[in-house]
């Protein structure tokens, strides 16, 4: 890889959490730094507290909503505007939904926020990732994925919703995408999961219930959003790890992910189910 002060990395979700704190090591480390946020003023705010910490001026943001087709593509034109080759990217937002609830383009939201928008900022930036002849993308998943069921004929949990069941299947389907990425992408383009750990960060604080009772009271127990944020800056910067792809990992070391999130036809058929739900796919000659 390039030298990191010529690289370009893009940290999606980085107004508050493991994405901020992923995003502000970057810009330590001096690379150019695009920060998602869906909100204007907290995305400004997180660009002046990063570019202050870090004395490095080249953090910048773009706005964009998961939740929304229309955003996220009007998002991804505005980063293929701006830049020309992407080094690093890291697949970060996403929440936990306690009741079921739908986006404006009828999905359930933890599908299409934490596994759609995954894909489609992966492939729809592809073209860049490509260009600079050696790029790592970091999926921010998650242990949770030992609890997920990925259900083909109802990827939208129209039946039995359960919070944490959702929240899983959309973990375990980072690991489907990461893993089948990492099989069709050319070897210039690493691609990894990652488990951040248990983090103290505004996860699950939006929503009520047991998730939210969880991370208030252990909140003491639980890793820093800081220390959530080292394994994926140590994938998208270490040398050690030129052409190490298709893994998850966790402090810093390889992690077991399921037999079901290395299932090739399962993965094959979330992925074109995924192409035709987002209109998104790679190029023909990718
Ligand atoms: N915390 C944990 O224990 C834990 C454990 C395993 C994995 N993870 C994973 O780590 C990642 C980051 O979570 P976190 O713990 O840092 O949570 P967090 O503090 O709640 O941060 C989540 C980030 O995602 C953004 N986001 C949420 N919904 C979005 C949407 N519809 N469109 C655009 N951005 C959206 C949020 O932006 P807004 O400010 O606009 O809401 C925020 O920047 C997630 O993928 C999560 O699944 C977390």
């Amino acid at each position: 890889m390039r030298a990191i002060a010529e690289q370009v990395h893009l940290v999606t979700g980085a107004t508050q959490g493991i994405g901020k704190e992923t995003a502000r090591a970057l810009a330590r480390l001096g690379a150019r730094v695009i920060v998602t946020a869906r909100d204007q003023a907290r995305g400004t705010a997180v660009v002046d507290e990063l570019r202050a910490d870090s004395g490095n001026q080249r953090v910048e943001l773009a706005l964009v909503d998961f939740a929304s087709f229309r955003s996220v593509r009007a998002f991804l034109d505005e980063v293929r505007a701006r830049v020309d080759r992407l080094d690093v990217l890291v697949n970060n937002a996403g929440g936990y939904f306690q009741s079921r609830q739908e986006t404006e383009d009828g999905h359930e939201m933890s599908f299409q926020v934490n596994h759609l928008g995954y894909f489609m900022t992966t492939l729809g930036l592809f073209p860049q990732l490509r260009a600079g002849g050696s790029a790592r993308v970091v999926c921010v998943s998650s242990d949770a994925h030992w609890g997920g069921k990925v259900r083909l004929d109802d990827l939208d949990r129209t039946r039995g919703y359960a919070a944490y069941g959702a929240y899983a299947a959309s973990k375990l389907m980072n690991l489907l995408f990461t893993v089948e990425a990492a099989r069709r992408f050319p070897s210039t383009i690493a691609i990894n999961g990652v488990h951040p750990g248990v983090v103290a960060s505004g996860f699950g604080l939006g929503e009520s219930g047991v998730i939210k009772a969880f991370y208030r009271v252990a909140r003491p127990l639980l890793r820093t959003s800081q220390q959530g944020a080292d394994t994926p800056v140590w994938l998208a910067t270490a040398p050690e790890l030129d052409g190490v792809t298709g893994k998850y990992w966790a402090r810093r070391q390889e992690r077991g992910m399921r037999a079901a999130a290395r299932d090739k036809e399962l993965a094959r058929r979330l992925w074109e189910e995924s192409e035709r739900l987002t209109g998104v796919s790679l190029p023909a000659d990718g």
